[in-house]
């Protein structure tokens, strides 16, 4: 009997399996962050492929959040309406539709990565970007401008409003977009955060504003259903952000009612060593499970079948996280199932392929 194939349960909803698409930006909106049919088909294939969940991309709660000016913003009601269909086609294959709130902070503005990326000067459609501390992302980024106590207030109320939009576009779940150096990643880790104020110095002040926002969306969202937040386990650089403090930062979102921590790594600076291999930061999903004792998902260079199994078997997460490996393939779950030898249900105009 596969584990891999055994349902989860998250408050009131079921994921047929424990392999969830994870979030990839697609820089595919044509206009101010709405999503297209780009979005309906990529997203729909990997539904129809057989995913538990489809986590939607990072999606910005204001129009400055945006990494590119391509992102998807649900921070409007046309950009809700727009990912209605797509919502509704992934729960009509089976799916779990789930979407990744986000704000990119001193990461924003950015070109989009197949058009060489880096920072948009204004004259191109880049816009300033703001931190916790006016230190800019890398030398050739702008000086991010320093959030003030009233724009903090702001920005947690765009994430509550993004969260009810997301609920109103047919969305399940939400997950809280804590990592990869971006906006809340920026107040947890000392590299990024050099406040005096509130919300910078001790480990308690550098968590004040993303627990906010966590507490925020989780009273935002339907009780019934599951908030997940994103992290970087640790910067990979000594100094930073590492396990034992998002151990802690764990400890605090179960206690705000968050349902499952979706741990990567990374994202903070540019220069981190980064030991990327076959499941490496697997080991941060099973350390905060065991000793926090909350559902965590495990991510990157997960590939395999057996690899992803074993990962469920052993009990080092409860769900895995596909991000490049369902671009390569979108039916990889319906083909892992038939790899080990477990029954999962196929779209029925599929059947003759089975
Ligand atoms: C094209 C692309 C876009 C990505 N965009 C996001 C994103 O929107 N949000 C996020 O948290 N991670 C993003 N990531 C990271 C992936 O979700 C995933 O964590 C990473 O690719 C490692 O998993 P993998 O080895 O299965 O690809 C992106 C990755 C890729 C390749």
């Amino acid at each position: 009997m596969s584990r891999l194939f055994t349902p989860l349960a998250l408050r009131g909803i079921t994921a047929r399996n424990r392999i969830f698409m994870s979030p990839m930006c697609q820089y595919s909106c044509a206009a101010d962050g709405l999503a297209t049919t780009w979005h309906l088909v990529h997203y729909g294939g990997r539904a129809a492929g057989g995913a538990g969940l489809v986590m939607v991309e990072a999606t910005a709660v204001s129009p400055e959040g945006r990494i590119s000016p391509q992102d998807c913003g649900i921070w409007n009601d046309e950009q809700t309406r727009a990912f209605a269909p797509i919502t509704y086609f992934i729960r009509q294959q089976g799916a779990v539709a789930a979407l990744q709130l986000a704000h990119a902070g001193r990461k924003a503005a950015t070109a989009h990565p197949c058009r060489g990326g880096g920072p948009l000067a204004a004259g191109e459609g880049g816009w300033q970007p703001v931190a916790p501390s006016p230190l800019p992302f890398a030398a050739d980024y702008p000086v991010p401008s320093q959030l003030t106590e009233a724009e903090l207030e702001r920005i947690e109320a765009d994430f509550a409003a993004a969260a009810r939009r997301a609920r109103t576009a047919g969305f399940e779940v939400v997950e809280v977009h804590m990592a990869h150096g971006y906006l809340l990643h920026q107040f947890l880790s000392p590299l990024s955060n050099r406040r005096t104020d509130d919300y910078g110095g001790s480990p308690d002040n550098r968590l004040r504003f993303p627990l906010r926002v966590a507490r925020a969306v989780r009273e935002a969202w339907p009780a019934e259903l599951p908030v997940f937040v994103r992290i970087s386990a640790t910067d990979w650089v000594e100094g930073g952000w590492d396990l034992p403090q998002s151990l802690e930062l764990c400890r605090r979102l179960r206690e705000c009612g968050i349902d499952l921590v979706d741990c990567s790594t990374g994202g903070l600076v540019p220069d981190a060593v980064i030991p990327a291999a076959p499941g490496f930061q697997v080991p941060f999903a099973a350390a905060v499970r065991q000793q926090v004792g909350i559902a965590t998902g495990a991510v990157g260079l997960i590939t395999d079948a057996e690899q992803a199994e074993q990962i469920i078997a052993d009990g080092q997460a409860d769900a895995v996280l596909l991000g490049r490996e369902l671009l390569r393939s979108p039916s990889w779950p319906l083909q892992a199932a038939k790899r080990l030898g477990s029954e999962t249900a196929w779209p029925e105009q599929y059947l003759r392929a089975r």
